[in-house]
């Protein structure tokens, strides 16, 4: 750990990220939602943003900079359509490619979005060799998988935002249903960011109580998913996961041991034989991944899961990089 730690730009004493500089792939919904959460919250008072789009991009960065004056710290954001911008980030987003249609699951995506991926990946790890990977874009577990291998770089820096956004919709369902404010309501989705991915019933709690000794039928009905309610209402979805990856950029460059539930690289665990990526409730840093919490599941829910990472499996084991 300790040699991981010097090769990343990290204080020993605090174990804290010394340059707070992050860069976002894709300067469309979702990365300017990210960008802006970023910055309103204080996460990182330097990015830079990549986007295809040139004109585009430098505008959106213009647009934030002149912010400057309301952010304590002031702020710096670069922008280009090429990556030397993006030199010495600690951390890297990748919001690029092409999002779901009305109707459109997110593994549709997947072969559009891989061949976006062999342009951007090996770009930013070249400009910053010591960086952490996020990736946003979808199917995002199998995105990941695919950044993993393009990178070249450790599993432990590679990381999807997995459904950390997922859990936060469950929290906020909870918290409508029984008037508790949703930072007291707790319960992970874990599995696939996508149509698999699995509630984890049995744990939730909202102010200590388990929602199963309320009522044992909690979760077997209701369905906290509304990615597709919101895509056919506005045609994308932005601000939560904006919130969502400013919240995992925070945790990133800072030595809290939070927990999320990320895309990790999940082999080994709850009797996954397959080298893949899903996503677990995980503590990580600026040292990228390091821990995932061994959830104690059901029966039934163990069963979900490993549903959910055959879907994943089937999905990604021909993909040719
Ligand atoms: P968008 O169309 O608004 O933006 C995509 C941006 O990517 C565009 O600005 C485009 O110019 C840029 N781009 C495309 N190819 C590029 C390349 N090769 N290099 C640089 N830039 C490139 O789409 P969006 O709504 O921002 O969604 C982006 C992605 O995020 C989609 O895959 C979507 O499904 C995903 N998403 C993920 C989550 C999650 O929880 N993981 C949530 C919402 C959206
Ligand atoms: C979401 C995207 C579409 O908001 O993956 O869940």
């Amino acid at each position: 750990l300790a040699e991981q730690i010097a090769s990343f730009h990290v204080n020993p004493q605090t174990g804290n990220i010394i340059t707070d500089k992050v860069t976002i792939v894709g300067a469309g919904q979702v990365g300017m939602a990210c960008a802006f959460a970023i910055m309103a919250q204080g996460v990182s008072h330097h990015l830079a943003l990549v986007d295809m789009q040139e004109d585009k991009v430098k505008g959106e960065a213009l647009d934030l900079e002149h912010s400057s004056a309301f952010v304590r710290g002031g702020l710096k954001v670069e922008a280009s359509s090429t990556y030397e911008v993006t030199h010495s980030s600690s951390v890297c987003v990748v919001t690029a490619g092409a999002r779901q249609r009305e109707g459109e699951s997110r593994l549709n995506l997947l072969q559009r979005n891989v061949e976006i991926f062999k342009g951007i990946i090996p770009e930013l790890v070249k400009h910053s060799p010591d960086c952490l990977l996020l990736i946003v874009s979808n199917p995002v577990d199998i995105l990941t998988w695919v950044a993993w291998k393009l990178s070249g770089l450790p599993k432990e820096r590679v990381i999807g935002s997995g459904t950390n956004l997922d859990s936060s919709r469950l929290r906020t369902f909870m918290s409508q249903r029984l008037g508790v404010a949703a930072t007291n309501c707790h319960g992970y989705i874990i599995g696939e960011h996508g149509d698999s991915s699995v509630p984890v019933w049995s744990s939730m709690t909202a102010c200590g109580v388990r929602l199963r000794d309320l009522n044992p039928k909690a979760g077997m009905k209701d369905d906290p998913e509304n990615a597709y309610d919101v895509i056919k209402a506005k045609g994308y979805t932005s601000w939560a996961i904006g919130m969502s990856v400013a919240q995992v950029v925070r945790t990133l460059l800072r030595n809290e041991s939070n927990t999320h539930v990320l895309s990790v690289h999940a082999k080994g665990l709850h009797d996954i034989d397959e080298d893949m990526y899903l996503a677990l409730p995980t503590i990580a840093g600026p040292v990228g991944v390091q821990k995932i919490i061994a959830l104690q599941l059901t029966k039934d829910e163990e069963a979900q899961l490993q549903k959910s990472a055959q879907t994943l499996w089937e999905t990604a084991k021909d993909l040719k990089l």
